[in-house]
């Protein structure tokens, strides 16, 4: 062997972040910023010997060993930290695997039986004492990017079919101990993402979606600290969840002080039937930790999610300015109202152009035409494609809005196939927002939807679909399959979802999705493989949208959240000036829905100069390192800092939401700069001057906002 392959195999073996210590009986997985320490204990069962902040030295760690029993009420198998806690002997925690077997048993052990180390990824399959029933445990770890990758296969090798009753993609065990913190978002339509930080105690909370899609009721991610982090410092541990349909999450504190989040396939209405030789691979559960607290643990996930998640990586573009009619027409749309709209938007710099809602069939209001895709030729005698070379030749490309689940029970689609949609035979079909759901587990259902979305994206030059869900699953019935398989529409359904998506993608590499569900209903780590961005919620008041936001930013990049610029008075009757709704919008994908047949001389003007600005600084927003300052939950002001990766440019935004009589704006400490560097601050008068970073950070910045409503931008440039 070369000399050289000689160096490059000892530098790929230092570099190893997963091993196997054969005498300890314990894998090591380690990240720039985790690690976790796996062992087999003397019974050969898997159990978690540690998860949390980086550990490298294997000496520091023995043997896994079982907890002993304590009475007969508290015996050694529940309180033993398993990694993967399967339902049988004397277990009494959140099961990751629950199964009944055809001959009516339930009881399932399982032990280690072998595993692989391939690189970065890890495989452990664990078998039950008796039956040929196997869990692979799959691992994978982003060295660099600090984040851990598990889920799990379920193999049926017996020769009689089980049917799962609960399947999770894995657990995370925090070390051994109590005074732990939750921090999750709750919410519902036009109001995602709200925080709530709550202290874990002894028994289960459960984070969910019974809806069919990710919902807006709650977001499949968790942060737990020990009570003592903040935004800037602080140990926190973090996770989110890769499924776009009904997925779970426990937060279980047992009697015996272990925490531990378990998640993946919600276990309501679940039944999966394996028959002989079948397996189900349960949704990527993701894991990570940060010493610097709920800031870090953002901005960890923010660059995960850039690099590791979204279409493209690293390589894909930064967001453009989008205009989207649907605010300015809603249903009421034609060739010339949208050129007209077109030319306006180009005016100020917008680059990508979104037709909304009502473009095709009968589609005048929304009791018709869902399900026929099919352009509308009375509001477009010549087709799309005058107006598409229009929207080019202005300079921008083009998008269509498409809500390809969905079907109108008056459309063509619906009249010639009424078995199509979710139901149960003889029962009612609940309508919601006039439509019913169409059942993409289907394989007839969901070949037509990459259908008329591979002809939209090849007849027209279609850069981009909205993709919509505008309401939840209900009657999920699948008559066409046999009464033991229906409960599996749940898991088809989502993914034949992706598997269109997947396959539009790979035919047409350049399209772009956004995932829109009335808002934020269908934003997680699944989508975001498939997708370029998200609509973040239907409410777009600047104000309300400040909470949306820092919600969403927690766990999700500001590159993929779509914000936009809406008219006033908004949907609460809240009016705020055009500034503090443009900076609000510019802290993510900026968007413009307004009417701009409506606007004065002056909202133009203003506009051209904030999409003119938003231009100078959307690469370090969209991809630098987010610094929440002020949340919006707290005082009257908000405060958020972008720090570009290279250190050069920053970025100050801050919101004044009300004065109190003669009380003056805080300073605004900053963070993420180099202290012993000089830095030009200009303002949105071009006004500059010039601090420190050690001033910045120490003293702060003063920006004498006044007045309810009042706003700032600073741009801040490294000398
Ligand atoms: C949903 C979306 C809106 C718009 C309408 C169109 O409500 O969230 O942005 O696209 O549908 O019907």
């Amino acid at each position: 062997m070369s000399k050289l392959v000689w160096l490059l195999l000892a530098a790929t073996m230092l570099q190893a972040q997963i091993t196997w210590n054969a005498a300890n009986k314990l894998w090591f997985l380690n990240t720039a910023t985790s690690s976790c320490v796996i062992g087999i204990n003397e019974r050969n069962e898997l159990q978690t010997v540690y998860w949390g902040g980086p550990i490298t030295r294997a000496g520091d760690f023995t043997s896994a060993h079982s907890t002993p029993d304590r009475s007969s009420f508290d015996p050694s198998a529940t309180r033993t930290r398993e990694e993967y806690p399967a339902w049988g002997g004397t277990r009494y925690v959140e099961p990751a695997l629950k199964v009944t077997r055809a001959n009516g048993d339930r009881d399932l052990v399982l032990k280690y039986r072998d595993h692989k180390i391939t690189g970065d990824a890890l495989d452990i399959t664990l078998r039950d004492i008796n039956d040929d029933i196997f869990v692979t445990l799959y691992y994978q770890v982003f060295p660099a990017l600090g984040m851990i990758e598990k889920h799990s296969t379920i193999r049926n090798g017996t020769s009689a079919k089980i049917t799962l009753e609960s399947a999770q993609s894995g657990a995370w065990s925090l070390p051994p101990g109590e005074g732990y913190r939750l921090t999750y978002v709750s919410g519902r339509w036009a109001a995602e993402d709200q925080i709530s930080r709550e202290p874990i105690d002894t028994g289960m909370k459960i984070l969910e979606s019974r809806r069919g899609n990710t919902s807006h009721n709650n977001n499949p991610w968790f942060m737990i600290d020990d009570s003592h982090a903040s935004e800037q410092n602080g140990r926190v541990w973090f996770g989110a969840l890769g499924w776009s349909g009904n997925w779970r999450m426990t937060v279980e504190q047992t009697p015996y002080a272990q925490v531990r989040v378990t998640g993946g396939l919600n276990t309501f209405d679940f039944g999966y039937d394996l028959k002989p030789g079948d397996s189900l691979e349960t949704p990527a559960f993701y894991g990570g930790y940060s010493g610097d607290g709920f800031g870090g643990a953002s901005r960890a996930l923010h660059r995960f999610e850039r690099e590791a998640i979204l279409p493209g990586g690293t390589t894909s573009r930064l967001r453009p300015v989008l205009y989207n009619s649907w605010e300015a027409t809603t249903f009421a749309v034609d060739q010339a109202g949208q050129q007209a709209l077109a030319a306006k938007a180009a005016s100020i710099g917008v680059e990508l152009f979104v037709m909304d809602d009502g473009w095709f069939g009968k589609r005048n209001d929304d009791h018709a035409g869902l399900g026929d895709w099919v352009v509308n030729p009375a509001k477009f005698p010549n087709d799309l494609q005058p107006l598409i070379a229009e929207v080019n030749r202005l300079g921008m490309d083009f998008g269509l809005w498409v809500e390809p689940e969905m079907v109108n029970p008056n459309s063509d689609l619906y009249r010639a196939h009424p078995d199509w949609v979710l139901n149960f035979t003889g029962r009612p079909r609940s309508e919601l927002r006039n439509q019913l759901v169409l059942n993409l587990a289907r394989k007839d259902v969901s070949d037509y939807i990459f259908a008329f979305l591979d002809r939209l994206a090849s007849t027209y030059k279609v850069k981009y679909f909205k993709w919509d869900m505008n309401r939840s699953m209900s009657e999920p019935g699948w008559p066409a399959v046999a009464p033991e398989e229906e409960k599996k529409v749940w898991i088809e359904y989502v993914r034949n979802y992706y598997g269109i998506i997947d396959r539009l993608r790979a035919k047409h590499p350049a399209l772009e999705i956004e995932s829109c569900s009335g808002g934020g209903a269908r934003i997680d780590l699944g989508v975001l493989k498939r997708v370029d961005e998200v609509w973040t919620s239907d409410n777009t008041e600047a104000f309300d949208r400040l909470r949306i936001q820092e919600g969403f930013s927690y766990a999700y990049a500001p590159k993929i959240m779509s914000a936009w610029v809406t008219d006033v008075p908004n949907m609460n009757h809240r009016s705020t000036p055009l500034q503090f709704r443009f900076l609000v919008a510019m802290q993510g994908a900026l968007g413009i829905g307004a009417n701009l047949n409506k606007w004065s001389d002056e909202d133009f003007a203003l506009a051209k100069k904030m999409v003119t600005i938003d231009k100078q600084i959307r690469a370090t927003v969209q991809t630098g390192l987010l610094y929440r300052l002020l949340s919006p939950r707290e005082g009257e002001v908000t405060a958020s800092e972008y720090v570009s990766q290279d250190g050069r440019q920053s970025v100050l935004f801050a919101f004044r939401h009300s004065q109190q009589f003669e009380t003056l704006a805080p300073s605004l400490h900053l963070e993420g700069l180099d202290a012993n560097a000089t830095y030009t601050l200009t303002d949105l008068n071009s006004r500059t001057s010039e601090l420190s970073g050690a001033y910045l950070a120490n003293h702060g910045v003063d920006l004498n906002l006044a007045g309810d409503y009042s706003s700032a931008l600073v741009v801040l440039t490294r000398k």
